[in-house]
């Protein structure tokens, strides 16, 4: 309830149509709670008496309060909807841009299919409580006070009939209610975990066929499937209960109202139009109990989701910018001083790593896989906190700044490539969005793209499907390091970037980035020797230690991992360009 209050500032900005609603309603149930009164006059004074005229006007009378009710009920129906779509907008919004400002570690905590669910699903459940408490808060109340206080006006020698009716079916309804919420609540549950296989089945759908995997999978689908309609059935089930109940009690009411009030017409105590009305009066009632059931029930589905909801918002991005940030003149100095990492309080994979790039040099770093690679350059554009020693660019500690300040002028192809869907030129741009093409070209052509670009259908404006489903994985990298590239970053990390490109477009690549701007520090990550040979420092990192460090002929001579790598990558035939 309490997330539930909290979701709620975002109805702020829909305040008149809220208040507005409820008052459209009650003109409607009052002109509604008339009706059954009119229809008594018509038959009791105009029928009984054959009064044309009284028919009529009578007539009229209910044609035009029910138009004008109507009109009641159409437009709280629309500030119902005004309100709960722009309510569901302005939370969706807010969820994606809490999402946007996570950190990778917030991220690695989450799950995917979870996120897609509570921005989708959850805030739809919330505006469909919103939608009917706007219709029904003011309805079922007054509907159901308006009826019993003007049955008991028509007719007082029957009001003893509600007062056993309604104990029964309210009854009935609160064991629905109490039956059908914790249902609707693992119905949720189910939702999230079918989401979840879904998304995970479609983001590895080459696994699945490359491992003739389809059957089991299609198991796992059809289990999720087949439980969540399960659930939704069982508490519909519960729930389809709820009609024939209501029917069953109405006519109870009706046929004790014929009942009781038989004799008394025949007597001339009661008239027929008093039992019309007095039926219409009751069922009414009866009715406006059922609204208050599905009320409660949608209430109850809208908690549990608006507790899901705020989970997200509540989650604390995991790094924040400065509270006064220090400006940066980039230079590329990059300093590593004692830096140890642990994600998430497992061993660390960073032990005491210290090492200084000077601007304008190249760094190697190598290591074998799980050594810390990526972990330690992950550190340097701030994707993780180091969790003691600090990290420094041009002699600044990066927490001391502003995380777009950082992150604009520090380039990194990630060692997973991931491009967008949209163009090649949008995919090298993305970093910069108004880079002219020269520079789109330029960036592309040091990266040694431009050629296989041009050679696309479409050069640039070729489309990238999905996730660069229609690349190859050489050309995927290769982009990845133009998109780097493109924001003339003072540090830039290569990450395993061209480990599939073959080793002649490697050089090129390798050639082109010694044109770079004089102070532009690269830091490159591989796994072939043959990248790091002319590096200005070759850093080995063995299980989170920087075990040695120097130009390849150092190393050659005084370490013997260095030594080992080398033998058993080249034998001893290559040497560094001059
Ligand atoms: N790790 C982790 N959580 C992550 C990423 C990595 O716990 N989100 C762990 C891995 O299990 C690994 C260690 O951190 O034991 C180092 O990972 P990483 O720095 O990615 O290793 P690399 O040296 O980059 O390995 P590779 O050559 O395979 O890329
Ligand atoms: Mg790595």
């Amino acid at each position: 309830m309490k997330s539930a209050l909290k979701l709620a500032r975002y109805l702020k900005p829909y305040r008149w149509y809220i208040l507005l609603a409820p008052l459209l309603m009650t003109l409607e149930v009052i002109l509604n709670l008339l009706q059954p009164r009119l229809v008594q006059r018509i038959v009791d004074v105009g029928i009984a008496h054959l009064d044309l005229q009284e028919v009529i006007r009578t007539g009229l009378i209910m044609i035009g309060t029910s138009i004008l009710g109507a009109v009641g009920g159409m437009t709280n129906g629309i500030c119902a909807e005004m309100a709960s779509q722009g309510f569901g907008v302005d939370v969706r919004g807010s969820l994606f841009r809490r999402v946007q400002s996570f950190s990778f570690a917030n991220l690695d905590a989450m799950e995917t299919g979870q996120l897609v669910t509570r921005l989708t699903n959850d805030v739809t459940q919330v505006q469909e409580a919103i939608v009917m408490v706007l219709r029904m808060m003011v309805r079922a109340p007054l509907l159901l006070v308006g009826s019993l206080v003007m049955g008991i006006l028509t007719s007082p020698r029957l009001a003893f009939l509600p007062l056993i009716l309604m104990p029964v079916e309210l009854a009935a309804l609160a064991w629905i209610v109490g039956r059908a919420t914790p249902m609707y609540t693992r119905v949720q549950e189910r939702l999230d975990r079918l989401n979840e296989t879904t998304q995970e089945n479609l983001a590895g759908v080459r696994v699945v066929k490359a491992f003739v995997r389809a059957a089991h999978e299609e198991a796992r689908f059809a289990k999720a499937n087949d439980s969540l309609t399960d659930g939704t059935i069982r508490a519909g089930r519960t729930v389809a209960v709820t009609q024939p109940f209501m029917m069953m009690t109405m006519n109870l009411g009706v046929i004790g109202v014929l009942w009781f009030s038989g004799i008394r017409v025949t007597r001339g105590e009661m008239t027929v139009g008093q039992i019309i009305s007095f039926v219409n009066y009751l069922t009414t009632a009866l009715f406006s109990l059922m609204m208050v059931s599905q009320l409660v029930i949608q209430i109850a589905r809208a908690t549990a989701s608006s507790r899901r909801i705020q989970e997200v918002f509540d989650t604390e991005p995991g790094m924040r910018d400065p509270a006064e940030p220090r400006d940066w003149r980039p230079a590329g100095r990059v300093v590593f001083e004692d830096v140890t990492f642990t994600y998430d309080q497992s061993d660390p994979v960073l032990k005491g790593a210290s090492f200084t790039a000077e601007p304008g040099q190249t760094v190697a770093i190598l290591g074998s896989t799980g050594a810390g690679k990526s972990s330690l350059v992950n550190l340097i554009p701030r994707f993780y906190d180091a969790t003691s020693g600090r990290v420094l660019v041009d002699g600044i500690d990066v927490r001391s700044l502003r995380q777009e300040d950082l992150r604009g002028r520090v380039g990194v192809a990630l060692q997973e490539t991931v491009l967008f869907s949209g163009t090649v030129r949008d995919n090298i741009r993305y970093g910069r969005p108004d880079a002219l093409d020269d520079e789109v070209i330029a960036a592309a052509r040091a990266a040694q793209a431009h050629d296989f670009i041009l050679a696309l259908s479409e050069g640039y404006d070729t489309m990238v499907g999905q996730r660069g489903a229609n690349l190859s994985g050489g050309q995927k990298q290769r982009i990845a390091i133009a998109r780097a590239l493109l924001i003339h970053p003072a540090v830039l990390i290569l990450d395993d970037s061209t480990s599939a490109i073959d080793v002649e477009t490697e050089t090129r690549i390798q050639e082109a980035l010694d044109e770079l701007p004089r102070n532009t520090t690269r830091i490159v990550i591989a796994q072939r020797i043959s990248t790091v040979l002319n590096a200005d420092k070759i850093l080995v990192l063995d299980d989170g230690r920087i075990v040695a460090e120097g130009t390849h002929r150092e190393l050659l001579a005084s370490s013997p991992i260095y030594r080992d790598i080398y033998d058993s990558q080249l034998g001893s035939g290559v040497a560094p360009r001059e």
